[in-house]
């Protein structure tokens, strides 16, 4: 028997007030007028207690987009889930944050694009955002509720990753999220304006590792390694169908957020089909669960139950072949490709490529092993 899920990630809206170069959302948006409607949601996050899950993170996009993010917030609640907000935190003032707890809002979890108002202004591509951020954090501590800070970093603002530890004590978080860039929707197409020097990792990697033991008991710091600089990958949503489950905002139901960019799938329409029936046995969800669809060399290595073969997403968007080996192992015969990629990055400027209505990225920058 499949076990549950431990959580949904309910991707509410990809409207976002904000256009950081590193989204993890697909290159082609759902539009407004194909979102999911409110009772449908509600619908789908009581099929998430009854399946299992004890946590949904509402998510987008930005979430407060939604005008029913209260009766949303209610109906995950009334249906026994921990509710986490995951939010840009510029669309809401006090009013609406009472609102949202008094609705049953466990947790917050805010974004951060840097310490430094400028740089972080310019990373999210929305002025003065990082100051309504700051005040935004206020509001949570100040309402009681716990607050997670979340800092995507890369080559232009991991120099300042001390000062971001200290915003995340001074704003009073328990938790801080320190995430490099993961390559693949919008964020593969700057990558090798966001990729970090060995230098920044090592010196990076050193104060999370200094900060944790002097912050022990007032500041969880998680940390999660680029891909880019290792040896073995890391276990991508805890293996593809094993612990998670995503709903995008038009309901398509995925095993992670990204799942949209594999060709070759149909993945199932929460309109139409059950969470259960999605997770239990679906096409979808049962084509890379376990060991046995795994290629050479993960079959019989010693670590294919510890990472599961690494991320579909990641293989597919440089190799071509979502079944590959994920190329941040050193086994797999793709692994040259991350050096190529890494060259690349050396010569690199420091120019985005932001999202614009109607504009795609470029494609993929798969490179040829030499
Ligand atoms: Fe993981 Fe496959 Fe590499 Fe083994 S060969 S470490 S299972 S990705
Ligand atoms: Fe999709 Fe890793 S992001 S499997």
């Amino acid at each position: 028997m499949t076990a549950p899920p431990l959580a949904l990630l309910a991707e509410l809206t990809h409207r976002c007030p904000l256009r950081c170069p590193y989204c993890s959302n697909p290159t082609a948006l759902t539009r407004p007028g194909e979102e999911l409607d409110t009772a449908t949601w509600s619908r789908i996050f009581v099929e998430a207690a009854d399946l299992g899950c004890l946590q949904i993170h509402l998510s987008g996009g930005e979430p407060t987009a939604r005008r029913d993010i209260l009766d949303l917030v209610r109906a995950a609640s009334t249906a026994g889930l921990y509710t986490n907000l995951i939010t840009s935190g510029v669309l809401l003032n006090g009013t609406r944050l009472d609102a949202l707890a008094e609705a049953g809002l466990d947790h917050v979890q805010l974004s951060i694009q840097d310490a430094e108002p400028t740089s972080a202004d310019r990373i999210g591509g929305y002025r003065g955002g990082h100051a309504k951020k700051l005040a935004f954090a206020h509001l949570v501590t100040e309402a009681g509720l716990p607050l997670t800070l979340n800092a995507v970093v890369h080559r232009q603002n991991l120099d300042r990753l001390p000062a971001m530890i200290d915003l995340a004590l001074e704003l009073g978080a328990g938790r801080l999220e320190v995430a490099h860039v993961q390559y693949y929707g919008w964020a593969l197409a700057n990558r090798d304006a966001l990729m970090p020097t060995r230098a920044q990792l090592d010196a990076a990697t050193a104060t999370v590792e200094a900060a944790r033991t002097t912050h022990r008991g007032r500041l969880v710091i998680d940390y999660v390694v680029p891909d880019y600089y290792a040896t073995r990958p890391k276990s991508c949503m805890g293996g593809w169908g094993q612990r998670f489950l995503a709903v995008s905002p038009a309901g398509r139901i995925l095993p992670c957020h990204a799942a949209e960019s594999l060709p070759g799938f149909d993945f199932p329409d929460a309109r139409t089909t059950t969470l259960r029936a999605a997770w239990e046995e679906s096409e979808a969800f049962n084509r890379f669960r376990g060991t046995g669809w795994m290629p050479e060399p993960c079959q019989g290595c010693a670590r294919a139950e510890q990472d599961w073969g690494g991320c579909r997403c990641q293989a597919f968007a440089l190799t071509g072949d979502a079944a590959a080996t994920d190329p941040a192992c050193a086994l797999s015969p793709h692994h040259a490709l991350l050096a190529l990629a890494l060259e690349a990055s050396d010569r690199a400027g420091e120019g985005f490529t932001y999202r614009e209505p109607g504009r795609l990225p470029q494609p993929a920058p798969v490179l040829p092993l030499a």
